[in-house]
This record gives structure tokens, sequence and C-alpha cells, in this order.
């Protein structure tokens, strides 16, 4: 994230954040979520947890994720989770965040999910600052029922995972592995349903370590084969050896940089590459979405403060902790960042990577 300008409006867009949630008002200001699609297995909760940068999620073979997991990264000193119907319970222990966030067997998947905040200072103090952020682990489309998985489950599955992505706000990061058919993905399939044009689709390529000898991913990585707007970002996350060898995310990150770095195929690309350059984008992506939305909510709250004027003119009895006090704090804050963005936005000479 090259664009200091920018860096430098994080902090304000948490405030401003904070000023909303605070007023719980009915104005919107709707940051993007991101949601992890894909098929069984494809690696949607590892790279979640790499992206987060703490061992927390269930992960393996079969089906492991059973339920909606929203992850709330917020603004924190101190590295806990909490479980949001348990609140003010701190756990410091992840594994113990790990085996609650396992789905008990008898549960359905659509109806029950679960919320976990996680401070984002922890998670991402070694490597940048982040927004307050809402990440969504989801279970994979599942084709055949096992266990004590009802008929239908494919269609459950199905259905609630549009309820999530089909949000004009939701991010969709569509995971497919390296080492299946790109033109069969479940991911790319179930995104383009409800996101035709790519406008909020990132393709996110995992395994590339287990790719057949002698064969690459070149050709969808620089989003020459099946192309999307916003393209692809390869990553390599811990295979199934290096969970039960509890190896630890900074190793696995050095381990994927290092990958990319000795690949032949992929070194010209390396800096476009793995997790880190994942959340790099994301953030710049989320950084776009604010500036586009900020003239809009500015405006509606300038009109509701036009009305909350004219009525206290007419009334002449504007109660010292009326509902307008909290209103104009809010709109003089979103008038100054704005003015904040675009200047920051007319200073820098950074790329942008909205499409
Ligand atoms: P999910 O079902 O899509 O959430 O997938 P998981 O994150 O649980 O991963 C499924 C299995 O694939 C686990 O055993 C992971 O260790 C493994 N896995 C995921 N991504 C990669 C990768 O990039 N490389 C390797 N070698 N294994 C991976
Ligand atoms: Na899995
Ligand atoms: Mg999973």
């Amino acid at each position: 994230w090259a664009n200091s300008g920018m860096q430098a409006l994080i902090p304000v867009i948490n405030r401003v954040q904070d000023a909303f949630s605070q007023l719980g008002t009915n104005v919107n200001f709707e940051l993007p979520q991101i949601a992890v699609v894909g098929g069984q297995s494809a690696g949607k909760s590892s790279v979640l947890e790499n992206f987060v940068g703490k061992d927390f999620l269930p992960r393996g073979s079969g089906i492991v994720t059973r339920r909606p997991l929203i992850l709330q990264l917020i603004q924190d000193r101190n590295e806990y989770a909490e479980f949001l119907h348990k609140k003010g319970h701190r756990f410091v222990d992840f594994d113990a965040v790990r085996r609650k966030s396992k789905m008990r067997r008898t549960e359905s998947p659509v109806i029950t999910r679960e919320s976990v905040r996680i401070p984002s200072i922890c998670a991402f103090s070694h490597r940048m600052v982040m927004l307050n952020l809402t990440l969504i682990d989801l279970p994979g489309l599942t084709k055949v029922p096992v266990g004590d998985q009802p008929a239908d489950i494919e269609h459950q599955i199905r259905d609630m995972l549009l309820t999530f992505i089909s949000r004009e706000t939701c991010l969709i990061l569509a995971v497919t592995p390296a080492n299946s058919d790109l033109a069969t993905s479940d991911a790319l399939k179930l995104a383009k349903e409800v996101d035709p044009q790519g406008l909020r689709t990132i393709g996110v390529l995992t395994k590339l370590d287990l790719m057949d000898e002698g064969t690459d991913a070149r050709d969808i990585l620089e989003n020459r084969l099946l192309p999307l707007r916003r393209g692809y970002v390869g990553v390599v996350n811990r295979g199934q050896k290096d969970i039960v060898g509890r190896k630890d995310i900074r190793a696995a990150l050095d381990a994927e940089r290092r990958f990319f770095l000795s690949h032949p195929s992929y070194r010209h690309m390396a800096d476009r590459l793995g997790t880190t350059y994942l959340q790099q984008t994301l953030n710049q992506q989320l950084t776009n979405h604010i500036r586009d939305t900020l003239p809009t909510l500015r405006d509606s709250l300038q009109k509701r403060m036009f009305a909350m004027e004219k009525d206290v003119a007419e009334y002449k009895n504007f109660a010292p902790n009326d509902p307008g006090r909290k209103t104009k704090a809010l709109l003089q804050m979103v008038t100054q960042f704005n003015a904040d963005i675009e200047r920051s936005i007319e200073g820098s000479s950074a790329k942008s990577v909205s499409t």
C-alpha cells in the first residue's frame, strides 16, 4: 500500500465508522464485507487465516467449515478474540477459538452463524494498519450430502452463499485451487451469478505448490485465460502436513514468498502474488469504495441537517440532547473527511486499482 496519503486517512475512516456505530443511524455507511466462496477444500479458510495473520479457523480436508463465520477485525491493542454471542468473554487462546468455531454436527449450516471479533492491530502490526473490516468464512459448495447432512444440502448452502454475496457492498474472493480446472470453478460460477460483470469479484488461486510438475498457472495469473476485471491473486497456503506439524503463519508467509521468488514461472510477477499482496489489494479496494461512497453520504447528511434546522426554526425548542447535535457533528466529520480524501487523491500519484 504505497499510497501514504491514503494511509493517513485510516484513523479518520475508523473515527467515522465509530461515530456511525454509536449513532445507530439509519444513514447508510456500509463498508464492504469480504466473503470467500469456493468448493469444498479449495482453501477458503486457509486464505482468510493467512490474511488475518492468526491461527484460529478450523481447516482441513473434507467439510470443516460448517456454518458462516463472520469475522470482524477491529482496532484494539490487545490480542484476543470475542464471540459476539458471548460478549465480554475474551479468548486469548486461539486454539480455543478454533474449537469453538467448529460446527456441532447436528446443526444446519444454513440457520446458524457465528461472529468473532479479532483486533486487527495485533493481527497486522508487523505488516500494515488495517481498516475495521468484516470477513466472512463460508462453508464450501458440496455436491453430495455426507453424514447427517440433509438431502438438499447443495441447495441450502448455495442459497445461503447467495444471500451473502448478492449484496452490492460485498467483495467476493472467489477461491479456486490451481490443481483443478478453472473453467469449471464453483467459485467463479457462483460469483458470476451475482456479479456478472465481475465488478466486485477477485480471483484467488490456491495450491499453486500442488500443481503437476512442469505445469504452471501463469496464463491465469496474468489474467489471460479467463480474465476478471480485478484479476487473480495466487497464494500458497499451508498444506495438511503443515497443519499437522503446526507450522506457524510467519513461517508460512516466508515460505510462500520464497516459493514465488524461486519459481521460474512466477518470479517476474512475485510482487503481485501472495497473501501480503492480497491484503494490499483489498485495502486499496476498500479505500476506493469509501472514496466513491462519501460524496453521496455527505449529501444525504446535509439534507437531513437542513430538515432538522427547519424544524428547529419552526419550533424553537431544540433540546440540548436532541439527535440533531450528533448528526451535525457527524456531518462536519464526513465533510472534512471527504475534503481530506479529495486532497489526498489529487496529491497522490499512485495508480488506482479500481476499475
Ligand atoms: P476450505 O474447505 O475451502 O475452507 O479449505 P481449507 O482452508 O480448510 O483447506 C483444505 C485443505 O487444503 C487443508 O488441508 C489445507 O491445508 C489445504 N490447503 C489449502 N490451501 C493450500 C495451498 O495453497 N497449498 C497446499 N499444499 N495445501 C493447501
Ligand atoms: Na475443508
Ligand atoms: Mg473452510
